[in-house]
């Protein structure tokens, strides 16, 4: 769903680079947020299941969606929720050459900004001055500028009953991986992870994970494999469970 990709530059293999035309987003959370609040059976609440970039869509809809129905508990499976350091799947493709050169022309570029999808999650840690000044999304989704921050954002995700953070330790999408428990590098330096109770937005609770993680409302999983590779006995261990609480049992799954 979602996405609406264009194939100038994405004829096949483009699972993980979804090229956009118009659909950016804030678009794609603002449809979203008008599907779920015009269907009845969710009125009462439901659940997310994110996969990969969909949890960059799950979280906005979490996050923006003013008068949507409830979410109860939100299963992030390797989210890049604080950021990616390259763009995902691009290694050998010559397609992902492309959108590298593009990457290294100005990730933050409005050109770049506005028709590169995984460019609203990039943040290189050795260039957060242009991140902070050209990056349309991730900023704002996890109110990292003091004087844009909002509140409101920031009860709407601590309002969640459960949020499950999975991450895949052998990722080669998300660099680093832990960026799916919202770990990141340290700004500046790429020799560092830090685990995510280490980042501002933690310390500082930017977006109410902490509050949620204090009040023992925050489950992270790793998983050993690359991006999202996980079994059906794993889906019915670790997620299933999360999905049974809502009173409809509705569940809907964000992915592109
Ligand atoms: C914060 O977000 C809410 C919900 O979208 C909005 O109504 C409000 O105006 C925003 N506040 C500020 C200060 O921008």
């Amino acid at each position: 769903m979602l996405a609406k990709a264009s194939h100038l530059l994405c004829a096949t293999n483009c699972k993980r680079l979804v090229l956009i035309d118009v659909m950016l987003w804030w678009a794609q959370a603002d449809l979203v947020c008008d599907q779920v609040k015009s269907i009845q059976g969710l009125k009462d609440g439901y659940n997310i299941v994110g996969l990969s970039q969909g949890n960059v869509v799950a979280r906005a809809v979490i996050e923006f969606c003013d008068g949507g129905p409830p979410v109860h508990n939100f299963v992030s499976l390797g989210g890049p929720h604080a950021g990616t350091a390259s763009i995902p799947g691009c290694t050998l493709m010559s397609l992902c050459k492309l959108a590298n050169a593009l990457i290294r022309l100005g990730v933050y570029s409005p050109f770049v900004q506005n028709h590169l999808a995984p460019s609203g999650y990039v943040k290189i840690p050795t260039d957060l001055d242009a991140y902070y000044k050209g990056s349309l999304f991730l900023p704002k989704l996890n109110n990292e500028i003091a004087i844009y921050r909002n509140e409101t954002y920031k009860k709407r995700l601590e309002s969640l009953n459960h949020l499950v953070l999975i991450m895949f330790q052998q990722d080669a999408i998300l660099i680093p991986p832990q960026t799916a428990w919202f770990g990141y590098y340290a700004d500046n330096d790429f020799g560092t992870v830090l685990p995510p109770e280490e980042t501002d937005l933690y310390k500082e609770d930017w977006i109410g994970l902490r509050a949620l993680d204090e009040g023992g409302r925050v489950t992270y999983i790793a998983f050993p494999g690359d991006h999202l590779s996980i079994n059906d006995l794993e889906v019915r261990d670790f997620i299933i469970p999360y999905l049974k609480s809502s009173p409809t049992g509705e569940v809907r799954v964000l992915s592109s």
